[in-house]
């Protein structure tokens, strides 16, 4: 091998260790030799020792076990822990500046210079230093700023070497080595962006509790979320680099089932809080269970005003984020209006509280947080004021759109409570991950560039099957700089990717879950039914099903690749998902498709029956595959019902939709064919539900078709209807007609037999202008009581002017993402950015800075569509839709709006989301926006005098405003749920 090939290799390699280090870190850790590098593991044995103080935190001898640990997982062979005595050679120190001997003799010696970091907030350092310590020749320091700065960067540490924060909630397998080596190199942390970030624990049951139930001893006052298993979820948020925690609370109570739970969490480093409608570290069950008369200050605060000096004695000794202010009981509204007077009470007292029972001076130095969520949100507008100290947070509509985020006026310190996991109305969504990584980006984006960085709090529900987004979050919100300013999602995953699994499938990998979270957030899958899609508009069930059945098919061979160690971290975080949401899309989409065959009266309407049985199997095969993973470590993990919701609550056991069957023993009364055709439910002979009052009519009529559809051609299906198997012959009466194929042969106990026929049409020899094509079928086995049927295909056969470039009318439609305008006019102080899959069928297109002051038609920036219409709308015009993101109105008396116009028509001015009609609620339209994939449509009707060129101008006129597709509907827009196919550009 040549010097040069050498070195390329070396270089390749150093890229795949940038990429596999950790997400986003300088690499600090080696598997192959390098110039000065340190030896800590070698032949698979470790060389070196870990050292730490004795005097040092006990959190930070405890992750230092965990390193040792840690080694031990990539080895075999565990690190020599050692906290005073004899070391190796070699070792790695590490401390705690000004709590540490071992770093305060290295800073005292001026072996290390901790300047750049001293007084950084949860900040560590990390280098090689010869002759640290009497004996040792030569150690990788690691030094914290504090506590937790210690403690990450002793799991920075254990992330390079091979270990994911994700070893044990994930089974993400160790990367095993013989060799290891600290690089020559210094590490300085970034101060974490967001300074208290974390998970809150949520609607728990029945997944979560029942594994806690299952693993963990019961406590006296019900489920086992006591210490040990609480240990496993900060270990896991301090390798995540979080340091905030909200704890379960739908049927326990974090302070009482066990209580060494908060001396726990103080010890690990965790700052607990406890949800946004517990205030003063006291459980919401712990009222219920101990507490004396009802949870009212109006007429109760004496009691309720005891029970919280409780929690404050009872949380004093530890590290506290002290939720203040007040919730109706069982986290409902306060009251029907505005209580502003008690509720300003509620916090005066409260801070008298604090202030007593820790003996502090001054009450603003105990850090305090009220959660706007929302019917408090209301006080605020209405004009309620906390002291400047109480850090405000703002949350989401529970389903990831923020609601209100800080405005330069006001001076407290802000935050966001987020949902990945949600239970209430419209629709709970708890099952598996539904999130996309490029909302929660725009989301958080928004957030933070608009002030919102004190406290970053997510609802996770059962922790488990979220592990992508939680990671996103954390990671978001621990290193901003890194992942944030710009959209670095599909970067994040392959990153991500590629420390779970490796690099060779980490694309594969990346994309398999960038496609997952698109596809998901489509729909909840507690909302998909079998209404959900078009079964005969647009081709809309089948492309979204096909959409589903490719992603499972690329996860499956992407796990038939890995090698056993990785099966199961990737069942639980790829495979499960995409498998269980086909499966789930594919119940919900054949039933539908089951009923209409059925009224179709095709016999295959019955092996559709029985498919959809075998899908329900596979969907509870593949949560046995879940609960059975690993000796069934995870059961219960999946025990959440899924299918059969009648209302926003849980189903309280699995349901399928309802099914048909037909009757297959006696032929029909017409005959053993049946001909259906795309755009229609009805069917010929007979039963053409379509066009009902023409019952005995045997003609069915397509969609129309022009040169510019965007789907070149319509579809016609010849099936079984009877109990004979026959021929049938397709044939148009027009020369430039094609059918494909003409011919077949069904049988009726073969549903595979059951034919689709393309036609399609020869458009240059096709008469200029409107016509009908007639289309002949005919079956070798009679009618019954009716004649042979035909299918008419009205055709227009249009040309644009070669000199127009743009999109075209197809069929009295335009359909057009917002990505592809043909231009956009971005101005000095404002610009279009694309976020990839954001919207539901593809990119979306926002305004950013995010920071931008209100724009106006006149001057902010614009896209803009050039269209072909060859139709003239009647009266009152085209109707144009936009379909944009469930945003909402977070700036204060700056709604989002947007302007359209036609040409030099003055701009249409639209606020698409409503004011609340009351200032508790929600706006009007927000529980369909939501449920529909978080998408506003918005129609404005503008009228279009000729057919012809024009150009079709948008205008986002707030940031916040983001644009997935423009529709034209000139009439012939059918019903569908994501819209019509994007139209053809030419
Ligand atoms: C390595 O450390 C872990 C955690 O402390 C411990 O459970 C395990 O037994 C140790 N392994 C060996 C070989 O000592
Ligand atoms: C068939 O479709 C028409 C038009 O969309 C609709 O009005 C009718 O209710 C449908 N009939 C059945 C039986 O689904």
């Amino acid at each position: 091998m040549g010097p040069l090939r050498f070195r390329l290799l070396l270089l390749v390699g150093a890229l795949f260790f940038a990429l596999t280090a950790a997400l986003g870190r300088k690499p600090i850790i080696s598997t192959t030799p390098q110039p000065g590098a340190l030896a800590l593991v070698s032949h698979g044995s470790p060389v070196a020792n870990i050292l730490v103080s004795n005097d040092d935190w006990p959190g930070v001898i405890r992750a230092a076990h965990d390193l040792s640990a840690d080694f031990g997982r990539v080895t075999g062979h565990n690190m020599t822990l050692v906290t005073g005595g004899k070391c190796e050679k070699t070792a790695i120190i590490v401390g705690t500046i000004g709590n540490s001997s071992l770093i305060d003799a290295l800073i005292a010696a001026k072996k290390i210079d901790v300047k750049g970091i001293k007084g950084k907030r949860e900040v560590f350092q990390t280098q090689l230093v010869k002759n640290p310590t009497a004996g040792v020749a030569e150690a990788l320091v690691v030094a914290g700023t504090d506590k937790r700065g210690c403690i990450f960067g002793i799991y920075e540490v254990s992330e390079q070497i091979g270990v994911s924060p994700w070893y044990y909630w994930a089974d993400v397998a160790p990367r095993k080595a013989a060799n290891i080596y600290a690089l020559n190199t210094q590490l300085l942390s970034p101060e974490p962006s967001i300074k208290y970030r974390g998970i809150f624990l949520n609607d728990e049951q029945p997944a979560l509790t029942g594994w806690v139930n299952a693993n963990f001893p019961r406590g006296e006052w019900g489920p086992g979320y006591q210490r040990e298993f609480y240990s496993r979820v900060f270990e896991l948020l301090l390798r995540l680099k979080a340091n905030f925690m909200w704890p379960a609370m739908w049927d326990s109570m974090f302070a009482v089932d066990d209580t060494m739970n908060q001396q726990t969490a103080d010890m690990y480093g965790i700052v607990m809080g406890t949800s946004h409608t517990e205030p003063l570290q006291m459980s919401t069950k712990e009222w219920n269970t101990f507490g004396n008369g009802s949870w009212d200050y109006s007429s109760n605060s004496a009691n309720i005003h005891k029970y919280w000096e409780k929690g404050v004695e009872r949380a004093k000794p530890w590290e506290n984020m002290w939720t203040i202010g007040m919730r109706g009981n069982g986290d409902n509204y306060l009251g029907n209006n505005l209580l502003t007077e008690l509720l300003e009470k509620v916090v005066s007292d409260q801070r008298g509280i604090l202030k007593d029972k820790l003996g502090v001076a001054d009450v603003s130095t105990v850090p305090q947080v009220w959660c706007l969520y929302k019917d408090i949100q209301a006080y605020y507008e209405a004009g309620m004021r906390v002291p400047e100290d109480v850090i405000l947070l703002w949350t989401d509509d529970n389903w990831g759109n923020i609601r209100r985020l800080p405005v330069p006026s006001e001076p407290n310190a802000a935050g966001v409570y987020y949902h990945f996991d949600f239970v209430g109305p419209p629709r709970d969504w708890k099952w598996i991950n539904t999130v996309s990584l490029q909302k929660t980006w725009e989301q958080m984006h928004l957030s933070y560039q608009r002030n919102a960085r004190e406290i970053w709090v997510v609802n996770v529900g059962d922790l488990k099957p979220l592990e992508l987004p939680i990671d996103y979050f954390l990671n978001l919100a621990y290193d901003f700089a890194q992942w944030g300013p710009a959209n670095k999602v599909h970067t994040y995953e392959q990153a991500w990717a590629a420390r779970e699994f490796g690099a060779s499938h980490a694309d594969e990998i990346a994309e398999i879950v960038s496609l997952y979270g698109f596809y998901a957030a489509r729909r909840k899958y507690e909302l998909v039914d079998p209404s959900s899609y078009s079964l005969i508009n647009y081709h809309e069930a089948a492309t979204v099903l096909d959409e589903w059945k490719a992603l499972a098919a690329r996860a499956d061979a992407v796990h038939a690749q890995l090698p056993a160690a990785q099966k199961p971290a990737f069942f639980e975080t790829v495979l499960h998902p995409a498998n269980a949401a086909y499966a789930l899309h594919d119940i919900h989409i054949s039933a539908a498709k089951n009923i209409l065959w059925a009224q179709q009266r095709r016999t295959s309407a019955n092996a559709l029956a029985e498919y959809v049985l075998r899908r329900f199997g596979d969907d509870h095969d593949l949560t046995r595959a879940y609960h059975g993973l690993l000796g069934g470590k995870w059961n219960h993990m999946m025990d959440q019902p899924h299918l059969g919701y009648m209302y926003w609550q849980q189903p309280m056991r699995n349901t399928l939709p309802p099914l048909a069957w037909t009757q297959l023993q006696d032929p029909g009364l017409a005959g053993h064919m049946g001909v259906a055709v795309e755009g229609s439910n009805g069917t010929v002979p007979g039963d053409d539900y379509y066009n009902a009052a023409e019952y005995s009519n045997n003609t069915l009529v397509l969609p129309p078709l022009d040169p510019y559809a965007p789907v070149p051609y319509r579809t016609i299906e010849v099936f079984s209807r009877g109990t004979e198997p026959f021929h049938f012959n397709i044939t148009p009466e027009n020369p430039w007609v094609h059918v494909s194929p003409s011919t077949g042969y069904v049988h009726p106990a073969d549903p595979a037999t059951d034919a689709t026929v393309k036609v399609s049409v020869d458009w240059a020899r096709a008469p200029a202008g409107h016509s009908i094509a007639f289309i002949d079928i005919a079956s070798t086995a009679g009618y019954g009581d009716f004649s042979a049927p035909s299918v008419h295909l009205p055709v227009h056969n249009s040309a644009v002017p070669a000199s127009f470039h743009g999109f075209v009318e197809s069929n009295q439609q335009l359909s057009m993402a917002a990505s592809h305008a043909t231009r956009n006019t971005s101005t000095g102080d404002a610009y279009y950015a694309t976020i990839p899959r954001l919207g539901r069928t593809g990119d979306a297109v926002t305004l950013f800075p995010v920071t931008a002051a209100s724009q106006s038609p006149a001057s902010g920036p614009r896209l803009e569509f050039d269209i072909f219409t060859f139709t003239v709308p009647g009266h009152p015009g085209a109707n144009v839709t936009l379909h944009l993101n469930a945003a909402l109105n977070f700036i204060p008396h700056r709604p989002l709006r947007y302007a359209l116009a036609f040409d030099g028509a003055d701009p249409r001015i639209v606020q698409f989301v409503p004011d609340a009609e009351n200032p508790l609620d929600m706006p009007p339209g927000w529980d369909r926006a939501v449920a529909d994939g978080n998408v506003w449509k918005s129609t404005t009707t503008h009228p279009l005098a000729r057919a012809g060129e024009a150009t079709l101008k948008v205008w986002a006129l707030e940031p916040g405003v983001v644009i997935q597709k423009v529709v034209v509907d000139l009439g012939g827009v059918a019903d569908s749920y994501l819209g019509p196919p994007e139209s053809v550009v030419v």
